[in-house]
């Protein structure tokens, strides 16, 4: 089997530069031979090169932050990781922000349309253009895969513009395909959301309750009953602690420990399901270089813990 490495260097979705240096952290730091070293056959192009807007060509629509580059950018994604997913290539994402998974999940639906997502975030990442408080696109993909959200809530774009995000309204992931695992830092409109479409979200508190297998369980079994259904999952490095990930923009204490982490990874390879992966937010111009080295580090392993690599 093989192995596509999508390395996203973009930071739009957010206000913090640096989190471009993400995936070329990871690869120079050797994930390559990493998964090679794990049995995959790894295909790694070169990093992604974005077309480049600039700020002042993409005033805000609304309250929304640079949204027609994050619209290309995330459309451009879609089209790589949806062309590797044909190909029956495993598309491995490395962020970049995470409004990138607008991108990656509308590739893995075009391929499988009948994917469902494991989300693994502090944040839920569901705000709609209405909801938003940070106007930071990369807490929205959600809410745009999920059609929560369309183009049109937007707001105005300019006569003969093409309305940012258009190319997401015909693609659909019905929130009962959706679960969340590490939360615990949930915006009040976001809350609401969860619960009037009763989306499957296992905060830490339900980590501490049940333990981090059970609530593997759990989540899977309430997006993918019959445990047939491909997963996608979408790692976003601030699930975990800021003690085992610092290096992240939006850090938030009580986070998953390295093992609760890279057990879910583990266990979601194990049912032999998982169609693509991302792992979001390595920012490494955050924090002194001990920490930087350290989350890069944990990065790589969380990537390996999801493509098969096995304690014994
Ligand atoms: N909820 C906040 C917002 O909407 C934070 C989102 C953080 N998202 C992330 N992918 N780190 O701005
Ligand atoms: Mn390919
Ligand atoms: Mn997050
Ligand atoms: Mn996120």
């Amino acid at each position: 089997r093989t192995i596509a490495i999508v390395g996203c260097p973009f930071s739009g979705g957010q206000g913090r530069l640096g989190v471009d240096e993400g995936p070329i952290h990871m690869v120079n730091a050797g994930l390559v031979q990493q998964l090679k070293g794990l049995g995959w056959e790894v295909e790694f192009d070169g990093h992604h090169q974005f077309e480049d807007i600039s700020a002042q060509s993409d005033p805000p629509i609304g309250k929304l932050k640079n949204p027609r580059l994050v619209s290309k950018v995330t459309e451009a994604v879609a089209t790589v990781v949806g062309g590797h997913a044909k190909k029956g290539h495993l598309p491995l994402t490395i962020g970049g922000d995470h409004s990138l998974a607008m991108g990656t999940v509308a590739g893995t639906l075009s391929k499988y349309p009948d994917a469902c997502v494991i989300w693994v975030d502090a944040h839920a990442d569901i705000n709609t253009p209405e909801t938003t408080e940070s106007g930071n696109i990369h807490g929205m993909p959600v809410a745009f895969l999920a059609s929560l959200t369309n183009s049109s809530s937007l707001g105005a774009t300019a006569v003969g513009e093409t309305q940012p995000f258009a190319w997401l309204d015909n693609v659909h992931l019905p929130p009962s395909r959706i679960a969340y695992i590490g939360l615990r830092d949930v915006d009040a409109g976001e809350k609401a959301i969860l619960r009037e479409h009763n989306i499957a979200a296992y905060s830490m508190h339900e980590v501490d309750r049940y333990g981090i297998g059970k609530v593997v369980e759990m989540a899977i079994d309430r997006v993918n009953p019959g445990r047939r259904a491909p997963i996608h999952l979408s790692f976003d490095v601030d699930a975990l602690d800021p003690t085992v990930a610092p290096s992240t923009g939006t850090p938030v204490r009580g986070g998953l420990t390295f093992r609760e982490g890279h057990y879910i990874c583990e266990r979601l390879f194990e049912t032999g399901l998982v169609v693509a992966v991302d792992l979001m937010e390595v920012n490494p111009s955050l924090e002194d270089e001990e920490s930087v080295q350290q989350t890069v580090a944990v990065g790589c392993s969380l990537v390996r813990a999801a493509l098969g690599e096995t304690l014994l």
